[in-house]
């Protein structure tokens, strides 16, 4: 499986007076309107290196699109932002991947160029992260691009450092199921850092790139996955965001949050690690025994996992420093044996070494891809019938930057994400609602330790 980023293109529409300074204003207003463009970007064949003519003609391809898509935005947004991509300088410079941003009155707000490229040989990387945000009557908008997103600079530093609660995100993205399909970690960031991103990905499902959305901290205001090659305009109301409550207002205390699951639930240990043993239509499989561990390949990396057996139970599972944990209830009324499924439930911690080097401790629940195989776990499927009603997911790590998501499967098969209020998150621990019922494919706590990563 690959998962990549190369160039994007997006379009962002933004309602309210934008200050091309850099000085902070008052923020006055309580929402905004926000928009995306999921566009079927033309992509050139190659050569990626043509002259600067041909390059023109290309991007205008591109930039046709997004000035219908910005009038289109413009009846539905009282006053409107621009932003581009592609900066081109003269054959003997630099050559960056950039992201623009104009104001209402065309003038330039900020440009970025991307500083985690994810093999693009036609692009230069900047020589330091470079911070690009500009100030607006509904908060303070970065801007990143596509891969930056896994790293720490400049993203992270953008809301931790630089005050930025809105962060304009076009991407290229590959949905890299089960951990980093484009809604669902994309969405995972607003999360975490109690933010709104807005995330344009460019609509080509035939090659995998798929997903745009207008996210929030409390979960996605609007999204767009569609194995279908139509592109689409998404606008949203979003909330003005103050001062993020996202992980930079976290401390790490992993005994503190051990002792208060066990607390909270039960105090027989051996309940709290047991498997219900109940056959109930998950787990009547010939692995299921009473020791189900096993090792198994996910995203290029050996995890460590256990399978559900039973239809409610509580899991533990450790691997290096991290351990994880999980209850979990499924709605037995909607199985018959041929729906039958195998869920599995692990960790991982470690350095992750394909397509890029970064350090995670992750905490994954996942269908596996066949029912009858253990080693499927972890590999590509986006099918799920299984409904689940209760899922309780936390870890031990030893860092706070801990990334959420739920990714569904619809009744199309196409990967959806909740309604916010279907769970919550505080940095340690996600909960559904109690009324919570879906056809969960994935639930994923996502650690990245930024200080352990190692470049080479
Ligand atoms: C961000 O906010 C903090 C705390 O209010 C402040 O000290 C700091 O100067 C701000 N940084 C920027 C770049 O505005
Ligand atoms: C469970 O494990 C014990 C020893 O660890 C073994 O003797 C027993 O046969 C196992 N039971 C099943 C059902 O696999
Ligand atoms: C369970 O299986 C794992 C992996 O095969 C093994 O490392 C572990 O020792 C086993 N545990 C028991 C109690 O048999």
């Amino acid at each position: 499986m690959v998962f990549i980023c190369l160039m994007a293109a997006a379009t962002k529409a933004l309602s309210g007076k934008v200050n091309s300074d850099v000085r902070v204003m008052e923020v006055r207003s309580s929402t905004f309107k926000a928009a995306v463009y999921a566009h079927d970007v033309y992509i050139p064949i190659a050569p990626y290196v043509v002259s600067r003519a041909q390059a023109l003609r290309n991007m205008e391809i591109n930039l046709e699109t997004y000035r219908t898509q910005v009038d289109l935005a413009r009846q539905q947004v009282q006053r409107l932002r621009r932003a581009g991509r592609f900066e081109l300088y003269g054959q003997e410079e630099y050559q960056f991947n950039t992201d623009v941003a104009y104001g209402p009155d065309g003038k330039f707000l900020a440009k970025y160029h991307k500083y985690n490229l994810y093999n693009e040989g036609q692009f230069d990387t900047p020589s330091n992260p470079e911070h690009a945000f500009f100030d607006t009557p509904f908060g303070r908008v970065g801007l990143a691009t596509c891969f930056d997103i896994l790293f720490r600079e400049p993203i992270v530093s953008l809301v931790e450092e630089f005050n930025v609660t809105i962060i304009a995100f076009p991407t290229a993205w590959m949905d890299a199921l089960p951990l980093l399909p484009a809604i669902g970690f994309h969405s995972s960031f607003a999360r975490a850092h109690g933010v709104n991103l807005l995330a344009a990905n460019i609509q080509l499902p035939l090659f995998k790139f798929d997903g745009s959305g207008l996210y929030a901290p409390d979960g996605a205001r609007a999204f767009y996955y569609s194995k279908r090659m139509s592109p689409k305009l998404l606008v949203a109301s979003m909330d003005v965001v103050r001062s993020p409550q996202g992980a930079s207002s976290l401390t790490i205390t992993p005994q503190q949050s051990v002792k208060h699951f066990f607390a909270s639930r039960s105090s027989q240990l051996d309940e709290v690690f047991g498997v219900k043993k109940a056959r109930g239509p998950i787990g009547d499989h010939s692995i299921a025994d009473n020791n189900s561990t096993f090792e198994s390949e996910l995203f290029n990396d050996m995890y460590t996992f256990q399978a559900l057996v039973g239809s409610s139970g509580k899991l533990q599972m450790c691997q290096g420093k991290l351990c994880c944990y999980i209850e979990y209830q499924i709605d037995t009324t909607t199985l018959n044996s041929v729906d039958e499924e195998l869920f599995a439930f692990g960790a991982f911690d470690g350095l992750h070494t394909y397509d890029g080097n970064y350090y995670m401790q992750n905490c994954v629940l996942v269908k596996c891809a066949d029912t009858k195989k253990k080693k499927s776990c972890g590999s590509l499927t986006t099918t799920a019938s299984t409904v689940f009603t209760k899922i309780s997911l936390r870890g031990e790590f030893q860092t706070k930057y801990v990334y959420p998501q739920v990714i569904l499967s619809d009744d199309h098969d196409q990967l959806a994400l909740t309604r916010p209020e279907a769970w919550t998150f505080d940095g340690k621990a996600l909960e559904t609602s109690a009324s919570f019922s879906s056809t969960v494919l994935n639930a994923i706590l996502l650690g990245r330790d930024y200080s352990r990563d190692k470049y080479w």
